[in-house]
């Protein structure tokens, strides 16, 4: 393992619940209040991840439509994600996906914080709620339990500092750490072919510090960084532990939740991609003729 000095890192929050429950809403709210603007003005693409600067310190946050990029991670084993905020919406309570959710966060053995979505609608019943959610073992500080409960609306912004402010100090329990000086490795969020640039993948890095010019190991796909692009779009040169970036300049689309790293030899990890590719056409073929 490479040697360097650890430093306190961000914690990465992964949204989840139940369709239309608002984690798209929420997510939206958080950075539209809290991401700076890009100087060419404004934020309108909507991107799977993005990271905030909050009076106490930073969050970077993950949206998981459909639970795809979560499950897919879950699935290879990759700890993609530090803490879980469990959307509940509280004019519709605990739904299948919404247990659906509760059961990835704890196979992948990550602390939950619940936020009671949509409390300024008519029909709003946080009591119920709660309820449902004790009736599967997630059981609110104020009733005897151990995850914190924070009621918020999307609409009015009610409870949002709240929740940033119980997600950093789950965060402070975690002590989490990173080598800013290692070579970047970390987890594909999405990527897309985009007509112009190419490959358009977002990344997360949770360790090491990834930078223009570095050679990317990512499932089976290798390419030279041509680009970093900040959530609002802006290049950037470089992004250390805990940040989501956009990069262009990968060969192909690696699938959400496949690892990436950054290699040395361009030939390598050329070798190493075409390796995979093979084994993977392999794969396929034999399924299709069994
Ligand atoms: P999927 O990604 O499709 O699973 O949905 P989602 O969980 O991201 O929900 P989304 O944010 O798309 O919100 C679903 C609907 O609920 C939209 O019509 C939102 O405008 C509405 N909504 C979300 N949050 C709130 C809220 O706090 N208050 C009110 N009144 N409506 C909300
Ligand atoms: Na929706
Ligand atoms: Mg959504």
């Amino acid at each position: 393992d490479y040697e360097g000095e650890a430093i306190k890192r961000a914690p990465v929050v992964t949204v989840m619940g139940h369709v239309d429950h608002g984690k798209t809403s929420l997510l939206d709210y958080i950075r539209t209040t809290r991401v700076a603007a890009g100087e060419s003005g404004g934020i309108t693409q909507h991107i799977g991840a993005y990271h905030v600067e909050t009076p106490h310190g930073m969050i970077s946050f993950l949206d998981t439509p459909g639970h795809a990029a979560f499950t897919s991670m879950r699935a290879r084993g990759a700890k993609s994600t530090d803490i879980v905020i469990l959307v509940c919406a509280a004019d519709d309570g605990v739904m299948p996906q919404t247990i659906e959710a509760i059961q990835h966060a704890r196979a992948a053995e990550v602390p939950m914080v619940v936020a009671i979505t949509k409390i300024d609608k008519e029909g709003a019943d946080l009591d119920r709620v709660k309820n449902e959610l004790v009736a599967q073992e997630v059981v609110p500080e104020e009733w005897g339990g151990d995850v914190q409960f924070i009621g918020v609306s999307a609409k009015s912004g009610e409870g949002i500092e709240e929740l940033l402010e119980a997600v950093l100090l789950q965060s402070e329990v975690l002590e989490l750490t990173a080598v800013p000086s290692a070579p970047a490795k970390g987890v594909v969020v999405e990527a897309r072919l985009d007509r112009g640039r190419g490959s358009v993948a977002t990344l997360l890095v949770q360790n090491g510090t990834l930078k223009k010019g570095d050679i990317v190991l990512a499932g089976l796909q290798m390419g030279r960084v041509r680009a970093l692009l900040d959530e609002t779009g802006k290049a950037i040169n470089s992004a250390g532990p805990s940040i989501p970036v956009e990069i262009l300049g990968l060969d192909g689309t690696p699938e959400a939740g496949e690892e990436f790293i950054v290699v040395a030899d361009e030939r390598k990890a050329r070798e190493v991609a075409n390796f995979r590719q093979g084994k993977y056409r392999e794969v396929r073929f034999a399924r299709q003729h069994s």
